[in-house]
């Protein structure tokens, strides 16, 4: 039966917001630049340590990121895609000494990190770096609702965030889930407790720079700020929306709201043409040419079998209509 307590959203918008390319391309010029807090930097640093260590360890030498991801149910549109263009920045150089490039996995606004879980499980070669604000949600991963109905292996929760609660030397802005009985964590997981347009802005200079590549950014049912006069909040109609994009070649929005999924899509969309002329393929994230990835965009109602968030699993037994929009540059 469906949820009726799970409230589908409420706005005065019938329509994408009226003046979305003049903000988008008002921003594409411009950078954002507000200066970075000092405890998202410290939290920046702690998932920079992770993802050194983690391909420092036997683990990057048993997992090869060019591996098929595991198990197919749920995974992301153009998982394979992913997981193959990772083979052009594996984690060591030619000499095989010092790393050319490290894939990564962002889950962006990751609340209890169930998401995450699924993408370390899905893609056990990348390391997968969930990032939430909230201290409280990133304290619920493994909570006793995940446990119930995901298809996770977390049977056990421990607070997360404290200085001795991590399990790869974190520093106190970071989450990880407890070992449980049925397993450790998987060894690519990782959460951090920081804000994500400061995150975004680190990790683009570790793009730029050619230390990361990231090779999918999930970004899980953002909050939507449905009233009109709130619309600037919404990332797309923000200055950091370029950095959004300039970070992955592949970034997968979800939401419960249409007009947010297709606004995502046509600022995606305008902030291509305006920075590169290119003009994406719409409605066709999987469009390739002679075996390389051409700039799509798609925004589609998806319907997830086994639900991978906390929201999703909320918003499928209120039998809302999901979106799911797909950009590959
Ligand atoms: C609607 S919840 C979705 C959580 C999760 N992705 C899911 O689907 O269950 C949005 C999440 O984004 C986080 N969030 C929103 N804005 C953020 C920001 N600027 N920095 C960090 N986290 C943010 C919130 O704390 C919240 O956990």
């Amino acid at each position: 039966m469906a949820d009726s307590s799970v409230r589908a959203v409420t706005t005065n918008q019938t329509d994408i917001y009226k003046n979305l390319e003049q903000v988008v391309r008002k921003y594409a010029a411009t950078r954002f630049l507000r200066p970075v807090a000092d405890h998202t930097r410290e939290a920046f640093e702690s998932a920079k340590e992770f993802v050194r260590k983690f391909y420092a360890s036997e683990n990057s030498a048993q997992q090869d990121p060019q591996a098929t991801p595991r198990g197919d149910a749920g995974a992301p549109t153009g998982s394979a895609t992913l997981i193959a263009s990772a083979s052009a920045s594996s984690p060591s150089n030619a000499e095989g000494s010092l790393p050319a490039s490290y894939c990564v996995i962002l889950d962006s606004g990751c609340g209890t990190g169930e998401s995450t879980l699924h993408l370390a499980r899905k893609f056990p070669g990348v390391p997968v770096i969930g990032i939430d604000k909230s201290a409280m949600r990133l304290n619920k991963a493994g909570n006793i609702h995940q446990l119930r109905h995901a298809t996770s292996p977390w049977r056990e929760e421990r607070p997360i965030g404290s200085k001795n609660g991590v399990q790869q030397n974190q520093g106190e802005n970071s989450a990880e889930p407890a070992s449980s009985a049925l397993g450790a964590p998987p060894a690519n997981a990782f959460w951090v407790r920081a804000e994500l347009l400061d995150f975004w802005k680190l990790a683009l200079e570790e793009v730029q720079a050619g230390r990361w590549q990231v090779l999918h950014h999930a970004v899980y049912y953002p909050n939507p700020w449905p009233k009109e006069s709130e619309a600037t909040r919404r990332f797309h109609l923000h200055p950091i929306f370029p950095t959004l994009m300039a970070l992955s070649s592949t970034t997968e929005l979800r939401t419960n709201w249409e007009i947010y999924a297709r606004e995502f899509a046509e600022a995606a969309r305008i902030l291509q043409s305006e920075t590169t002329g290119a003009e994406p393929n719409l409605n066709n994230a999987d469009a390739t040419t002679r075996g390389k990835i051409k700039p799509a965009i798609s925004c589609e109602p998806f319907a997830p079998l086994h639900p991978e968030t906390a929201f999703e699993r909320k918003y499928k037994e209120a039998r809302q209509q999901l979106w799911r929009v797909l950009i590959k540059f």
